[in-house]
């Protein structure tokens, strides 16, 4: 099976392109529904974008945009499209661009992303649900920001906003995660100066001009996180991931071993056995490299098969639990205390009718649906197609049994 390119990766990369003097090509862009919601924010811009599906490349070329502009109605089917923000500020010295709104799972403010900019320079103000953002002559001076806490979205906007800026900025206690440092090493390959990235403290040299050329997106880590869960728990499989960044994985490599099953590493793939019986391992979610908390729904389905009582907790989002009920339905024996899931094993799954609720919790749905005996039916699929490519034909060819309903 292969590992696509990351979703959360490709959308900074996207937003950087806006930043340069002629077209922009991303290798390894997946084909999901958040890519091309991002293409319609990037269009709306005058930008133009071409996708070449098969070859997954993508092409943006800001030479011809003329509006500066990312309305509510795309803003609000996708939060990343808030990078809009930093990238116009960056390419043009002023951005329009829609408050994103709250979550499936709680409010995601975006207050360190708008302080942020004002410590660079920028002057921002509301105006009917949208931030209106000006650099000082169309140019930020650059500044220094510290944030808390470190948030990816903040690090990623505060990057773009800076590249271009005629001074130095500085980012600390900055976003460590791979999506950052792939994001600043694109940059620099196009002319950015940008170091630290990877470390709590980015420094950017502000540059007039970042070129036209060719970057390259990343394996998308939550994607090979998510099957070498599902490889774990499902009893039998044998399943080799292809196209992985086993370094990107942080922490989730140590904790994945607790759990005994055969895992084998090579180069760029990673060869996951089931476990003979799947013991409990407790996680907390942390920033990079801790456990994301993009797997923590994948884990806490896992540990409803478990020999015994876990608990998942997650310190990032304290209410991105809205598929323990979900699990519940399937007859799993799991229960939430605040942030905590208390996960207590054993249980013998049983299909039924789930519904998504959102991207991370619907593929632990398809994970318990598999485990399940019977059928198990998962409505709202379209989280899933945000940011998992063809997940049925690729869990298929590894041996699962999974029918697309049309609507
Ligand atoms: C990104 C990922 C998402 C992942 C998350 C955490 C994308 C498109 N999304 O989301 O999949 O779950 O990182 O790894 O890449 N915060 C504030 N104020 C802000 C911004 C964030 O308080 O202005 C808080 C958040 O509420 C949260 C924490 O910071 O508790 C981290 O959030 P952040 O890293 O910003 O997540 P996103 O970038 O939105």
């Amino acid at each position: 099976m292969t590992i696509s390119g990351s979703k959360n990766a490709a959308l900074p990369l996207m937003a950087a392109a806006l930043l340069a003097d002629g077209p922009v090509t991303i290798n390894n862009v997946p084909i999901l529904n958040d890519i091309f919601t991002f293409n319609k924010v990037i269009a709306e811009t005058g930008a133009k974008v071409s996708y070449d599906k098969e070859e997954q490349k993508l092409t943006i070329d800001p030479t011809s945009m003329d509006n500066y502009v990312a309305p509510y109605d795309l803003v609000r089917k996708m939060r990343a499209s808030f990078y809009m923000t930093g990238a116009l500020l960056g390419a043009a010295g002023h951005a329009r661009v829609s408050l994103p709104g709250g979550c499936a799972w709680g409010p995601r403010p975006v207050n360190l992303h708008l302080e942020g900019f004002r410590a660079f320079g920028a002057e921002i103000e509301m105006d009917g649900g949208y931030v209106i953002a000006r650099a000082p002559n169309d140019r930020l001076p650059g500044g220094s920001f510290t944030m808390s806490p470190s948030s990816v979205g903040a690090t990623v906007n505060l990057v773009l906003a800076a590249v271009r800026a005629k001074g130095r900025s500085v980012i600390r206690n900055a976003a460590m995660e791979p999506d950052v440092v792939n994001l600043c090493e694109n940059l620099n390959t196009l002319g950015a100066r940008i170091s630290g990235a990877g470390t709590p403290v980015i420094t950017i040299e502000g540059t007039d001009s970042i070129r036209a050329g060719t970057i390259s997106n990343t394996p998308d880590r939550i994607e090979t996180g998510t099957f070498m869960i599902a490889a774990a728990m499902l009893p039998g499989s044998d399943v080799t991931l292809k196209n992985t960044l086993e370094s990107d994985l942080g922490s989730f490599t140590d904790t994945f071993r607790k759990l005994q099953t055969g895992l084998e590493i090579t180069g760029d793939t990673i060869r996951v056995r089931a476990a003979d019986r799947i013991p409990p391992v407790s996680i907390e979610t942390a920033i990079y490299p801790g456990f994301p908390t993009d797997l923590q729904a994948q884990w806490a389905t896992m540990m409803t098969l478990a020999g015994g009582k876990s608990t998942v907790t997650d310190h990032i989002y304290p209410d991105r639990f809205s598929y323990v009920p979900e699990l519940v339905r399937l007859g799993a024996d799991l229960e939430r205390r605040d942030n905590i899931v208390v996960i207590r094993g054993r249980s013998q799954l049983k299909g039924a009718s789930v519904m998504s609720t959102d991207l991370r919790a619907s593929v632990s749905l398809v994970m318990a649906g598999l485990a399940a005996q019977g059928e198990t039916e998962v409505l709202r699929v379209y989280h899933l197609d945000r940011g998992y490519e063809r997940l049925e034909n690729k869990l298929n060819a590894v041996g699962a049994r999974i029918r697309r309903i049309a609507e």
